[in-house]
């Protein structure tokens, strides 16, 4: 069977890692997650980027070589998905021998089919973006020209370079039939007119080679040449998965990137895997952008938020939560530690873990940790309810639609919080003990479903509560016919532990 595969973009090592790109590789993580829990075979790819003009700089800068540099930063970014808890299967790195002999033969092949070929160059490149751009694109003013990207807006270099160019103009027609045909392809759709119309105004060739840069992977046959870094990049995609396994996991299910790389993965990249004849990715999810205290992330104003930070103050659990839940998946977003602590008080430890607590705390007291063993909840109303969420939840996840899955979660958790007020069970204990063990048996039922919800999302959260409330083994999700049969969910000892997301000022 064809397994699933993610990616995320492969990061920039010219400075550390930041919330950026920790938002992009928790989500890819959260979809890996979620899908391995429902049995399917997937393959979870991110990594690093390492070559180009804008790390040759940032080396010189810090004073070490290149590659030297390149391994300090690439460790750092490791290190991080672990403290993130991420579980990617392959992290690739441009550096990477299996890589720079792709990039090579790729290149080769290109130039040998025509779809490769030598000319002059004369525009403008963005060191930042790594971006080369036209006269008409960015017209003086004032004397300079000043990257069109609204979101870097530094000035241009003027290059003028014997280059290799890749006909990129040849798929303009191929590229809009694959959109037409594909209408996930462009996801999530409101980004899609931008790039038709792009696409749509017609396709310049564009340069595949820099002879000034060189820290770069060298043209073959002629090394004076280095490859143009996003060419070099993008093919990382396929170079991390050449070999035996490559018709098992090519083509892509999903690249997800931020919105400012998506005209190169939309446009230029299904052009290059065109000319190579390789089948194209099934879609590509550009997600927003997340400023800070409402200011874009600069160097210049030093806001970078260190995730690491986040994690001393809240921990792993509670950043991805924030990050998947605040904003829309998609859509542009701001994060400031008041909208944090915010929702860390009111989703996490208020509805989600005194929930925990005080039913943990109820069966222990009121029935000494000890369920009864009922295979069907009382109430019709949790099962209904769950075996409808279980789908939906299902359907905003297949969607990447985070927020959605998760509010749809919280939704489930607000009703059992009214149930717990309604019934009062500490009430019951005196007057209706056999009326308390129903009580109980409903809650815990259906909080064991909740916590393997949350799994994708919170995956340490999940093991406590499961823990807590006598699942022992982590359980298979449960689908929704065996959520409307009221199948057992665990029959192991309860007891409460320590508050899972103690409550913060
Ligand atoms: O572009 N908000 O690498 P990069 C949301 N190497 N996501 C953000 C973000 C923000 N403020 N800042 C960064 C590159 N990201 C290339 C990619 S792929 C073949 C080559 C995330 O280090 C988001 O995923 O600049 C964005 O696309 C990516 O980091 C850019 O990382």
């Amino acid at each position: 069977m064809k397994k699933f595969y993610i990616t995320t973009p492969i990061y920039y090592i010219n400075a550390a890692p930041h919330i950026g790109h920790a938002y992009t590789t928790i989500a890819a993580d959260v979809l890996n997650r979620f899908l391995r829990a429902r049995g399917r075979a997937t393959h979870f790819l991110t990594g690093t980027d390492e070559h180009g003009a804008k790390i040759e700089q940032a080396a010189r800068e810090a004073g070490v070589g290149p590659q030297d540099y390149a391994d300090q930063v690439s460790d750092k970014f490791r290190a991080l998905w672990t403290r993130l808890d991420i579980r990617y299967d392959d992290f690739i790195r441009t550096t990477e021998p299996r890589h720079k002999q792709r990039v090579q033969a790729t290149f080769q092949k290109l130039l040998d089919s025509g779809d490769i070929y030598k000319g002059n160059y004369k525009g403008y490149y963005c060191l930042s973006d790594e971006t080369f751009w036209t006269e008409t694109e960015a017209p003086e003013s004032g004397g300079r020209r000043l990257c069109p990207n609204p979101d870097c807006r530094r000035p241009l270099q003027l290059v003028k370079e014997e280059s290799y160019f890749f006909r990129l103009s040849k798929y303009q027609k191929s590229l809009l039939e694959h959109y037409e045909k594909n209408p996930q392809f462009l996801s999530p759709a409101h980004r899609a007119p931008e790039i038709l119309n792009f696409v749509r105004a017609g396709l310049q060739d564009i340069s595949v080679s820099r002879n000034k840069v060189k820290w770069g992977i060298p043209a073959p046959s002629d090394p004076e040449h280095t490859v143009y870094v996003w060419f070099d990049a993008l093919l990382n995609y396929v170079s991390a998965v050449d070999g035996p396994e490559f018709a098992r996991i090519w083509p892509a299910d999903v690249h997800i990137v931020g919105k400012e790389i998506y005209r190169f993965h939309t446009v230029i990249w299904p052009a290059m895997l065109l000319a190579l004849q390789l089948p194209l990715p099934r879609q590509v999810f550009a997600h927003g952008w997340w400023t800070v205290d409402g200011q874009k992330m600069s160097k210049s104003k030093g806001n970078f938020v260190d995730p690491d930070e986040i994690l001393r103050e809240f921990g792993v659990d509670a950043f991805r939560y924030f990050l998947m839940r605040d904003i829309p998946f998609g859509h542009d977003g701001d994060f400031s530690r008041q909208s944090l602590l915010k929702r860390y008080n009111a989703d996490l430890a208020n509805d989600l873990g005194n929930l925990v607590s005080r039913v943990a705390d109820m069966v222990d007291k009121f029935l000494n940790g000890d369920l009864p063993g009922k295979s069907v909840p009382e109430k019709d109303r949790f099962r209904q309810l769950i075996a409808q969420k279980t789908t939906a939840i299902d359907q905003s996840l297949e969607r990447l639609d985070f927020t959605g899955a998760l509010t749809q979660i919280w939704t489930v958790v607000g009703e059992l919080n009214q149930y717990v007020n309604e019934q009062a069970p500490w009430k019951l204990a005196k007057t209706e003990p056999e009326r308390v063990k129903d009580v109980l048996f409903d809650l815990v039922w259906s909080l064991r479903i909740v916590a393997g919800w949350i799994e994708p999302f919170m995956p340490q959260t999940s093991a406590k509560i499961h823990s807590q409330l006598g699942v022992r083994q982590f359980p298979a999700p449960l689908s929704a016919e065996q959520v409307l049969a009221g199948v057992q969910t665990g029959t192991g000892r309860i007891s409460k532990g320590p508050p899972l997301f103690p409550r913060k000022a």
